[in-house]
C-alpha cells in the first residue's frame, strides 16, 4: 500500500490509523516495525517538520530514516525517478519522497516494491493531512459536520489533502478566498461525494460558526515567482483578529506552518490562545509513526 494521495485512503483506514496513534500516546502500543527497517527520505524541496517527525519517528521505532537531498543524487544528473525508485526499494522497506511534480511521485510508486509516501508534492500534502485531522478530532465533539473554514489560497497542497480526509469523516468545508479562484476540480468534486463544500469570496459568509479556521501560505514552495501577485490577491483573506471575531466563539486556528507572519496570518492569531499550530506539529511525530506502522501491516 502505498500514500500517495487523500484519495488513497478510507475512512476505517483513517480511523485504524488514529487508533494507532491513540495507543501511542496512552503508552499501549506493542507491535513495531521489523528491526533496523529503513525509511529512504528523498526530498527536493526543504523541510524541517517532516523531516524530522520522520526521522524522530523511524528511530523511535527501532528502525532508522535516511535522509537524501535530491541535489547530492544522479537524478539531479538525469537518472529517472523510475530508475531510483527500483534502486531506493531494493535497499529500503518504505520511501518517503518530496517531489515538486506530483506525477514523478506516481512514477516513483508505479517503480517502488516498497509502500511510498508522499511527503509533499505540489498537488498534495497527505501525512500533514492526516496528523491536522487527528488534531481537529481532539478539539471537536464529533468530526462530523464540524465545519472547517480555509482561507487564502485554495489551491494549497496541504488543504487539498485536509478537505477530502475530513470530508471522509463528515466535516463541512467552506473555501474563502478570491472570486472565481478554487481548487482543482478533482478535489472539490470527491469533497462533495462525502460531505458539503461552500466557496465564497465574502469572509463574513465562509467564517459564520466555524468550529476550524486554517491557513497557509499565499507563496508556496516553486511559486516565488508569482510571489507580489499572489500577496495582492491573497491579502484580503489574511487570517487576523478580525476576521478570527467571524468564526465561531470558540473556532480553533490552524496553520501547518511555517508561517509567514503578518502575510496569511498575524502573530497575535498564531500565537494566540486559540492556535493549535504546535500540536499540529507535534502530531506529525504521532501520525507519521502510526502510518508507517500501519504501512508495515498491509
Ligand atoms: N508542515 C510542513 O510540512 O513543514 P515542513 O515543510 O517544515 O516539513
Amino acid at each position: 500500500m502505498n500514500f500517495l494521495s487523500a484519495n488513497d485512503i478510507s475512512k476505517e483506514e483513517i480511523n485504524r490509523i488514529f487508533d494507532i496513534a491513540d495507543t501511542f500516546v496512552a503508552g499501549k502500543q506493542t507491535a513495531s516495525i521489523k528491526e533496523h527497517s529503513v525509511l529512504a527520505m528523498y526530498f527536493e524541496k526543504p523541510s524541517t517538520r517532516t523531516r524530522l517527525s520522520f526521522e524522530v519517528g523511524m528511530t523511535q521505532l527501532g528502525g532508522r530514516a535516511i535522509f537524501i537531498d535530491s541535489r547530492t543524487t544522479q537524478l539531479s544528473r538525469g537518472e529517472t525517478y523510475a530508475d531510483t525508485a527500483r534502486m531506493l526499494s531494493n535497499y529500503c522497506d518504505f520511501i518517503a519522497a518530496r517531489l515538486n511534480k506530483h506525477t514523478d511521485l506516481i512514477e516513483m510508486a508505479n517503480n517502488s516494491d516498497v509502500p511510498v509516501i508522499n511527503a509533499l508534492t505540489d498537488l498534495e500534502h497527505p501525512t500533514q493531512g492526516l496528523a491536522d485531522l487527528y488534531t481537529i478530532r481532539s478539539h471537536v465533539k464529533s468530526l462530523k459536520d464540524t465545519r472547517i473554514a480555509f482561507m487564502g489560497d485554495l489551491q494549497n497542497n496541504t488543504f487539498n489533502s485536509l478537505m477530502v480526509l475530513a470530508a471522509k469523516e463528515g466535516a463541512e468545508i467552506f473555501l474563502v478566498g478570491p472570486q472565481g479562484y478554487l481548487p482543482k476540480a478533482k478535489y472539490v468534486t470527491k469533497v462533495k461525494e462525502y460531505s458539503k463544500v461552500v466557496a465564497t469570496n465574502s469572509l463574513e459568509d465562509g467564517l459564520e460558526n466555524a468550529d476550524v479556521v486554517y491557513t497557509d501560505t499565499f507563496i508556496s514552495m516553486g511559486q516565488e515567482g508569482e510571489a507580489e501577485k499572489r500577496r495582492k490577491m491573497f491579502a484580503p483573506y489574511q487570517l487576523n483578529q478580525k476576521a478570527l471575531d467571524m468564526a465561531g466563539k470558540k473556532a480553533i486556528v490552524m496553520h501547518p506552518l511555517p508561517a509567514h507572519r503578518g502575510e496569511e496570518i498575524t502573530s497575535d492569531v498564531l500565537d494566540g490562545s486559540r492556535s493549535v499550530a504546535i500540536e499540529q506539529a507535534r502530531n506529525k511525530l504521532l501520525l507519521n509513526k502510526a502510518l508507517v506502522l500501519y504501512l508495515s501491516q498491509h
